[in-house]
Formats: structure tokens, sequence, C-alpha cells
């Protein structure tokens, strides 16, 4: 049992093993990762596997037009709303066992625990799935969560493709998510979203809690060069209009101009080079820019540079260029009672904190703008995500689960 505010509550039933081996089922690699992108046939059956897992514990399931995925727990008053908790199940194609995963499995540890000691909590409680947090097939990142909270339109939503021309709807189609519950419906009344910190400050620190105070802001851009397809042993190298090389220019300009902002960080992670043939000049290049920093101003600056940027690398090589922003959201500073709620939870649980600004983005991010919302962080081993190789010791699981448990329960206090 732990204690706070005075009242008892129950440590969680299966401490070290929070995170059930189930939930690795389902698009697991050899190398110990997760390829489950999300709206494939793993991502169905992930969800398939939770339905099951809420239904078993007597709860219901909604799922709404673009497949997010409440499940409910009804508390002892039904004129408040339900307190929700949750993270995502998709992950990058070379992702990890715990981005996201955790924040959806130790809420269903929660609720079993609660289900074990027999607590009935005041508001009703509610397990959240968004979908396509990851944004690696369809982009934008974040994009269920964005449309519960109206950011983006459903048909915006649907009508976004991936690499193979499949659309968002028809892939939610296929694998029968699409729900009938209108976007933005099934309201809550905070949220609480566990996650691993995919950074390397509090394994460095020695905190197995993070207290996450927000969210830096993020903006995404796709940019194509044109240049002109040409046979490679032809073709002098004064007479060349090389899209790989202007693209190689603008990679380095990006890493310049996120070093030179003092806490920026800037990606070109994604390339597709066309005819991508050893003999050929390369004729097209599309490629992504992932640019993020605590400030919007800053931001703003970047986005400047980056539009300069592409624009001289495409004059001096008589390239034809196009730079799209994709997506961008601001920087986002979490709510004081959810925050005080996990201070509240750390401290019954009997865990130090620091507090700690997320580099990531996160589903919190947009139920920030429909709700109060708070993040608890737990430490990354080596500081690395989206790799296989990302790991979170089992008792740091546990500790969050269980800060996430303390820190329900302190909210619940409140209504
Ligand atoms: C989420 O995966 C992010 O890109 O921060
Ligand atoms: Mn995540
Ligand atoms: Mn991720």
């Amino acid at each position: 049992m732990s204690t706070i505010n005075g009242g008892h509550y129950p440590a969680l039933s299966h401490r070290g093993r929070a995170v059930r081996p189930d939930g690795y089922a389902f698009g697991g690699t050899p190398d110990g990762g997760i390829a489950r992108l999300t709206l494939s046939d793993d991502d169905r059956r992930v969800r398939d596997w939770l339905t099951a897992q809420c239904l078993d514990l007597g709860m219901t399931m909604t799922v709404d037009e673009v497949g997010n995925m409440f499940a409910l727990r009804p508390g002892r008053r039904s004129d408040v709303l339900p307190l929700a908790m949750g993270s995502h199940l998709d992950t990058q194609p070379t992702g990890g066992r715990f981005d996201g995963v955790l924040g959806v499995l130790a809420g269903l540890e929660v609720l079993r625990t609660l289900d074990a000691a027999g607590v009935v909590t005041e508001a009703p409680l509610m397990l959240v799935n968004w979908t396509n947090e990851e944004g690696a097939r369809f982009a934008p990142v974040m994009l269920g969560s964005g449309v519960h909270a109206g950011l983006f339109s459903r048909d915006y939503a649907n009508s976004r493709t991936d690499a193979a021309g499949e659309s968002f709807g028809d892939a939610l189609h296929r694998i029968g998510y699409q729900g009938p519950v209108p976007s933005g419906h099934t309201r809550f009344g905070a949220m609480f979203e566990l996650h691993i910190e995919q950074g390397p400050i509090l394994e460095a620190e020695g905190f197995r809690i993070g207290v996450v105070t927000g969210v830096q802001g993020l903006r995404w851009f796709e940019f194509e060069l044109t240049g002109v397809a040409a046979h490679s042993g032809s073709t002098p190298m004064n007479l060349r209009h090389d899209a790989l090389r202007g693209a190689a220019q603008v990679i380095e300009g990006v890493h310049r101009i996120a070093c030179e902002n003092v806490g920026a960080v800037g990606t070109v992670g994604s390339l597709d080079v066309r005819p991508n043939s050893r003999n050929v000049i390369p004729g097209q290049v599309r490629a992504s820019i992932d640019l993020r920093h605590p400030e919007d101003r800053v931001l703003d600056e970047m986005e400047r540079e980056i539009e300069s940027l592409v624009a001289e690398v495409a004059a001096s090589h008589a390239l034809g260029h196009k730079l799209e922003r994709i997506s961008r959201t601001s920087p986002v500073t979490f709510d004081p009672g959810c925050i005080s709620a996990i201070s509240a939870g750390a401290a019954a649980a009997g865990f130090a904190t620091r507090d700690i600004v997320s580099g990531a983005v996160h589903d919190a991010v947009h139920a920030a703008a429909v709700a109060p919302t708070g993040m608890i962080f737990v430490p990354s081993q080596g500081g690395l995500s989206h790799n296989p190789a990302e790991a979170t010791l089992p008792e740091d699981c546990a500790a969050g689960a269980q800060v996430l448990l303390d820190a329900l329960l302190a909210y619940d206090l409140q209504c």
C-alpha cells in the first residue's frame, strides 16, 4: 500500500511486470523491436487484443471515426467526466517495445490493480489508444489525437496517403476500426500519459521518474528538388542538374541551422531518390525536415532560414523546388493540477522526481488542448528510442505505472 494525502491506495498488483509480454506479440521483430505501423494487420491484432482485455475487465469500448479507442470503467459518480490515461500502440518501422506501448499497458495494469483491490474511483476512468501517433506511415504525427482535439478534420485524416498510395481512410476501413462515434465526442476531464523519456537525462542523473512540465514545439516539412535524370557516364560534371547533390546541401544546411539556434534540433530522416539507379544522375529527390525547439519564435526564424536555404540551393544548381510545411505543433505547458497530482503520486510511491521538458511530441500535446493534461517519464536506457534496442528496466516501468495509479487517485480526490 502507498499513502497519499492521508488516504491508502493499493500498490501495483504485479510489481515488476507492469508491461505484459503478450503486448509484444504483434509485429515483434527478431532484433527485439516492434514493427507495427499504424492501421496495419498487426495494429488490428493488437487493437483486438486490447479490446478483449478491456471487455474482460467489464469495461465498455468505444471507437471513434478515426480509430481512437476509449475503454470506460464506471466511477461512483456519473456527473463528472472520466479521468483518462493512455498513449499509442503504433510504432516506427524499426520501433522499440516501449514507445507508446508502455503508456497503454501501464493503464491496463492500473485498471487491473484497482479491480483486484476493489477500488472504485469517484470519477469514471478511461483507457485511450490514440491512432497514428508516430506519423511514420501517414504524416502528420499525432493524427488521431489531433482530430479528437479539432485541430484536423476527419476528412483531412482520411485523405492522408502512405508511400504506397493507400489512404488513411481506406486502411482504417480495411482493418475494421472506422468507428461510429464522431471525433471529439468522447470527452474526458483530465488525461495522464506515462511514456519513456526517449532521451538520456533521467538515466544520466539517476532519476526514476520525470515530471513532464511541457513539450517543445515541432515543425515538419517536405521538400522536393527536381533536376534532370541523365547518363552518369556521358554527362560532363559542369552540365549536370543533380537533385541529390542539392539535397545533400540542404541536409548540411538543416544541421547548420539547428546548431546555430541554441536548444534546437533539426533532422532530415527520409529521402526518396528517383530513379535511384547507380548510373543515372538523380533527377528528383523528395525529403523530410523535422525541426524542434521549446519556443515558437525560434521555430519561426528557423522556418524562414529553411525557406531561404532550399531556394538558394535550388537556384545554385538550376533545380526546380517545392517546400511544404506538413505539420506544426506549438510548445505546450502542462496543467499545474495534473503536474501536482503526478508529484504527489511520486512522493506517495517514494520516488524522487526531476522536472523535464519533453523533446519528443506526444498525444498529450493535443489532449492538452481539450482537457487538463500531464505526463510521467521513466528512463530510457542509453537514451535510445525509435530503435529496436529501446529499453527501460522492468522496475522503472513498474515505478512509472505506480506513479500513474497514485497520480490518478490523487486527482480523483479533487472530483
Ligand atoms: C514522436 O514519435 C516524435 O516524433 O516525437
Ligand atoms: Mn510515443
Ligand atoms: Mn515515437
